[in-house]
């Protein structure tokens, strides 16, 4: 019997003879042209009329066979079946992407990353790619000699007195609070985190059902004396308040730490970018004062990169164990590859060396950005870290202001965006490290003139 279907072979196409030709019976199935009962031509006839082998009309007619569109009677032929084979689903179509205007941003949070990387982190790479991987999983609280690496960093670096076993590896804060929150509180447990906050510390509190509660914060950081007593756990930013800036004095640390001793609260303590500071003497880590009361949360977020995900954890041997524990049945924990290169970055001092480059680069750019908003508002913030944040007049909608910088180009941040239920003025948070130094001058210059149409310069 000869076919009844224009069959169409095409030798240059690049798709094997029996997919093209199994696609062609789909197609004639589907559209009603094969209909329910039809019998195929014979896999040795058609071989012969398309001048193809027949093990490719075997090989199309079994992929039929196997998908249900089609069904052989033994000795009697092969028959389109009459159940309706699913149809595959229809992919959506990809609308094209929308073309971006080139945006200069001053959002917070992403440190400076230059387009060329340099001999250290090439180093860290190539020694990675010499190794072979570990034989099987790997330990859950991270590679051994890099917990030893980090906690000699730590040590050295924010002053904490720990060992290996007080360090867990982690894809960087939010990675190390959530694991914390999943293992220590229970849905319903109230939790205090500061007002204006990290957004993502309290994305992750909603996120494990607990309460949370706000606590005021000034241009000191948290307000240590508006903490209410039965409050088992606190979020705080001391090394740089997170959005405003402040530095928690040692006389407010040394009051928290009493506090969490007297209630026996759990303090978390986020240390995102206490790597930058200007001109400011150091102040000790909560965690250098109480690990038992304190875990510490540090990142490679805003040092190196935060693509790297990469973090640690640093808190009591007791605490560590459980976290290990709950992570070595989760199977959630950093990849060898990364633990392993950040291992030969601590080792070889690339880590130590890129902080101290990227200081002289940001201290530069902050006395800048100072220097050009000053006139609009009241600069805080600006010892420490990534960022500074513009407080401005009440009247002003910072919602407002962003949007038009946005429009002018310009990606920024309203302070009220960070703010809950606290009230507080409006303002802007300035991350002046992400652009390069000729488009943060950019960036800054067109904000100036959007501030300019809301806010006048003080004179
Ligand atoms: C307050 C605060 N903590 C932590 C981080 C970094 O989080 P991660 O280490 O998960 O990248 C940021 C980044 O913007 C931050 O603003």
């Amino acid at each position: 019997m000869e076919s009844s279907l224009p069959l169409i072979l095409d030798r240059t196409a690049g798709l094997p003879l029996h997919l093209q030709l199994a696609e062609q019976f789909r197609a004639a199935i589907r559209d009603g042209r094969l209909q329910a009962g039809h019998r195929l031509t014979s896999t040795r006839d058609l071989a012969r009329e398309l001048s193809v082998s027949r093990s490719v009309t075997q090989a199309a007619y079994d992929q039929l066979h196997a998908e249900g569109w089609i069904e052989g009677r033994t000795g009697a032929g092969t028959y389109v079946t009459d159940v309706a084979p699913l149809q595959p689903a229809v992919r959506r179509p990809v609308r094209p992407p929308a073309v971006e205007k080139q945006l200069l941003t001053l959002r917070p949070g992403i440190p400076y990353i230059s387009a060329t990387p340099d001999p250290g982190w090439r180093r860290a790479w190539r020694e990675v790619s010499t190794q072979s991987p570990p034989r099987g999983y790997d330990e859950a609280a991270g590679l051994p000699a890099l917990r030893e690496a980090l906690a000699e960093h730590v040590g050295r670096v924010r002053g904490i007195a720990c060992g290996p076993e007080n360090l867990l590896v982690t894809n960087g804060t939010v990675h190390g609070l959530r694991l914390l929150l999943a293992v220590t509180r229970r849905p319903g447990d109230r939790i205090a985190i500061e007002d204006p906050g990290y957004l993502n510390a309290v994305v992750a509190a909603r996120d494990h059902h607990l309460e949370i509660v706000d606590v005021p914060v000034d241009e000191d950081g948290l307000r240590v004396s508006e903490l209410p007593l039965e409050v088992p756990a606190v979020y705080v930013t001391p090394s740089h308040q997170y959005p405003l800036g402040g530095r928690l004095p040692v006389a407010r640390r040394n009051e928290l730490i009493r506090w969490a001793r007297r209630t026996g609260a759990m303090l978390i303590e986020d240390d995102y970018d206490s790597e930058f500071r200007y001109d400011v003497a150091p102040l000790p880590a909560l965690a250098q004062l109480d690990l038992d009361r304190v875990v510490h949360l540090g990142t490679l977020s805003k040092t190196l990169s935060p693509a790297l995900r990469l973090g640690w954890l640093v808190a009591s041997d007791t605490m560590i164990t459980r976290l290990a524990d709950f992570r070595a049945e989760s199977g959630d924990w950093p990849a060898w590859p990364m633990q392993a290169a950040l291992l030969a970055m601590l080792r070889d001092g690339y880590l130590d060396q890129s902080i101290r480059r990227s200081r002289r680069l940001y201290a530069d750019r902050r006395t800048h950005t100072c220097a050009t908003l000053a006139p609009y508002g009241q600069i805080i913030g600006q010892d420490a870290g990534l960022h500074i944040t513009l407080v401005l007049p009440n009247h002003v909608d910072d919602h407002q202001l962003a949007a038009d910088a946005l429009q002018a180009g310009v990606v920024i941040a309203p302070l009220s965006e960070y703010r809950r239920t606290t009230p507080g003025p409006p303002g802007l948070v300035i991350g002046y490290a992400t652009p390069s130094t000729p488009d943060l001058h950019k960036a800054l210059d067109i904000l100036v003139q959007v501030l300019q149409r809301h806010e006048p310069p003080r004179t």
